[in-house]
């Protein structure tokens, strides 16, 4: 990859003008504000900053340089970022090289590749027909077989192994990928639906029966070197051109639900394969929209993944929505039975979470009891002591008071002592080093790394003095910074984000060093004071070393030894 020319495009572009064309910003003092699209919020929570040509997000800490904005927000890759922006500014890419994917795993999908082709095929000869007719029996016709590349495995027990063998894959990598089982196909007899990465490719299949009563209705493929359950989403490489126009993303349970809703121009869904949600998964919902719906089956089971779901993003600062349908109906059914614009409008009126948890803390209570309805709106007034939005409060309180025939007053005096009691709660990005009470240490280390990035002269004397970060990843980002410079002769930010875009945790580090509240100038006998303080920390490690050895050590004279090295440590400093 050549630097020179993501640096030149990179300093052609003002992030300023990428980010205001995208969403409204406001100057304020140096900075420019906007809402972050990367987390659902109201308020103006990202900040772009011209002078350093970065943007960051004080609540969900999104941040980087034009390059990450943009893929983030238009769903590409960094190729492709570059492309469109290099357009923009007029530069010539010429034949930029790209490092290679990995592609170990390329006899992989392409086993997959011929295996859907194969099932594909099946479905158009004459075995096909029973099949054919199941799934027009459920209203999913030619197209939709085309579309979703659904196939058929056939009754007898070994034709795609065979035929794969013939093309010279081992029984073992067959077996290894799931295909096959000992020396026979894995899928027998079923409707065969690829599943997909989320690049798109072929990584497994989900397999219905259709013409037996066996108790097993889907048979899957195993967890294989390409396919991870907990990092698929089914139809997400759809999803994320979809929601480029959607306003949201549609989560749904099965991978029917997503083909049916299909058929009705609904395309900006995912299915969750069954009703959990791996963080993973719900990372990458976050970054197709900082929209979700969910809209689960409508059964119990569906009614309590909706409410865990919801309730793990909302721990990840997303408030998601609801669509939630009655008993009987999964989005399939539903969409079937009532079309398009009921669902439409049930889209429409999607409730937010936190209306929909309060909704379901009525469940099971008995009303007729003074005792169950005071709990009942106890509960209601801690749960909304978290919502961060006082007109949502107030409906709530207002429709209880009204609903319970109960004073506002009272009812706020209550709701005021729960959110004292919770205040609203921070979001937790990186909760290794969030949960802990910053120290005076981790305090020093942060401002050497910030004053590295701001000053030629902290990054001589971090040289000069060999200074040892004691953290492993603060050693490291210190170290690239460093190297930089020598590379460079300047640090600019912006272009240290592309410099390190494959390193995701000093990205991460270097997001939480750049918004540590430090002043802008500061004194160079205050970061001598930093480096001490690092310097003492490596010293009291150092030391408890040394009294942890000399307490094993059996020798007095050796003790002796180590008890002098220590109180030489000691007076230095
Ligand atoms: N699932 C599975 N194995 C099962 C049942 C379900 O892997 N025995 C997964 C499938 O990925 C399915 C999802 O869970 O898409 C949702 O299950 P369910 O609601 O039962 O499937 P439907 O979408 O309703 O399928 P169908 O309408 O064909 O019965
Ligand atoms: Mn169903």
């Amino acid at each position: 990859m050549d630097h020179n020319v993501i640096q030149e495009v990179r300093s052609k572009v003002d992030i300023v003008d990428v980010i205001g064309e995208r969403i409204p910003l406001v100057q304020k003092g140096k900075n420019f504000f906007g809402v972050c699209p990367f987390h659902d919020d109201t308020h103006p929570s990202m900040s772009v900053s011209r002078e350093k040509q970065i943007y960051t997000c004080f609540s969900c800490h999104a941040t980087g340089n034009v390059f990450q904005f943009i893929m983030d927000y238009e769903h590409v890759d960094f190729k492709e970022a570059l492309k469109m922006l290099a357009e923009r500014v007029n530069v010539s890419l010429g034949n930029l090289h790209f490092k290679k994917e990995n592609n170990k795993n390329e006899p992989l999908y392409e086993i997959y590749r011929l295996a859907t082709k194969y099932y594909q095929n099946n479905m158009n000869t004459n075995y096909g027909k029973k099949a054919k007719q199941y799934l027009a029996s459920r209203k999913l016709g030619e197209d939709v077989i085309k579309e979703f590349e659904i196939g058929l495995s056939l009754a007898s027990n070994h034709d795609l192994v065979t035929l794969l063998q013939q093309k010279n894959y081992s029984l073992a990598t067959l077996n290894q990928i799931g295909l096959a089982s000992d020396d026979h196909d894995t899928f027998i007899d079923r409707i065969m639906f690829p599943l997909y990465d989320v690049a798109g490719k072929v990584v497994g299949f989900s397999g219905r029966i259709y013409d037996t009563s066996n108790a097993n209705k889907y048979l899957n493929t195993k967890e294989t070197p390409i396919f991870k359950k907990g990092l698929t989403l089914y139809h997400y490489h759809i999803a994320k051109e979809a929601t480029r126009t959607a306003k949201c993303v549609i989560v749904m349970e099965g991978f029917m639900d997503v083909i049916r809703a299909s058929t009705i121009g609904v395309s900006n869904t995912v299915a969750l394969m069954g009703t959990a949600l791996t963080t993973e998964q719900a990372n990458l919902l976050k970054r197709l929209s900082p929209n979700i719906v969910l809209c689960l089956d409508g059964d119990d089971p569906g009614k309590q993944a909706t409410l865990k779901i919801g309730e793990q993003l909302l721990k990840m600062g997303i408030e998601a929505k609801v669509l939630s349908l009655d008993n009987d109906y999964d989005p399939d059914t539903y969409i079937l039975e009532f079309g398009k614009d009921r669902f439409m409008s049930l889209l429409e009126n999607a409730i937010p979470f936190n209306d929909y948890k309060i909704a379901a803390l009525k469940t099971g209570v008995n009303f007729q009891s003074d005792e169950e309805k005071s709990a009942y709106i106890h509960r209601v007034l801690e749960q909304i002591s978290t919502i961060d939005d006082e007109i949502r409060i107030e409906i709530v309180l207002k429709n209880l008071a009204k609903e319970f025939d109960i004073g506002y007053n009272t009812l706020e005096k209550r709701f005021w002592e729960y959110k004292k009691a919770k205040p609203i709660q921070k979001i937790e990005m990186t909760p290794k080093s969030g949960t802990k009470k910053q120290d005076k240490y981790q305090k020093a280390i942060y401002a050497i790394l910030y004053y590295m990035l701001q000053d030629p002269f902290v990054i001589d004397q971090y040289e000069k003095e060999g200074l040892f970060l004691p953290d492993e990843t603060c050693r490291f980002l210190a170290s690239e910074i460093s190297y930089y410079y020598k590379k460079y002769g300047m640090i600019v930010v912006a272009d240290l984000y592309t410099y390190l875009q494959d390193k995701k945790e000093l990205l991460t580090l270097l997001n939480q060093v750049l918004t540590q509240p430090f002043p802008a100038v500061i004194a160079k006998d205050t970061i001598f004071d930093y480096f001490k303080v690092v310097r003492e920390y490596n010293k009291n490690l150092e030391v408890n070393r040394l009294q942890k050895m000399m307490e094993k050590e059996v020798d007095p004279l050796e003790q002796a030894k180590i008890a002098e090295q220590i109180r030489m440590l000691r007076m230095g400093s």
